[in-house]
């Protein structure tokens, strides 16, 4: 299990612990994080896990694949640190890994 933070738009902390290979939308899901929808269950065909890596996270991420990118045009309020949380696998070295939930999704 690795420790990941969910913030709420009001700055509310939420420490995870989330199961390693899980994605971190399936983290949130499971600890009822408000604000992550995930309507389409994790199938990059929804954009409803929107989420913004925090900067300092920024270069622990793999590149979003097309899809992911394609998906995140349907999002609410995209920025350059928008990704979809179902799309971020969960490995030990994200440890504290921080993600901010936007105002709203889609
Ligand atoms: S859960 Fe639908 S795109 Fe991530």
């Amino acid at each position: 299990m690795t420790e990941i933070i969910f913030v709420s738009p009001d700055g509310t902390r939420y420490p995870v612990e989330a199961a390693d290979g899980a994605s971190a939308m399936q983290a949130a899901i499971r600890a009822d994080i408000p604000g992550i929808d995930a309507d389409c269950g994790g199938a990059c065909a929804c954009a409803t896990c929107h989420i913004y890596v925090d900067g300092a996270f920024a270069d622990a991420l793999p590149q979003p694949e097309t899809m992911e990118e394609d998906m995140l045009d349907f999002a609410f309020d995209v920025r350059p640190t928008s990704r979809l949380s179902c799309q971020i696998r969960i490995t030990p070295d994200l440890r504290g890994l921080t993600l901010h939930i936007p105002t709203r999704q889609g």
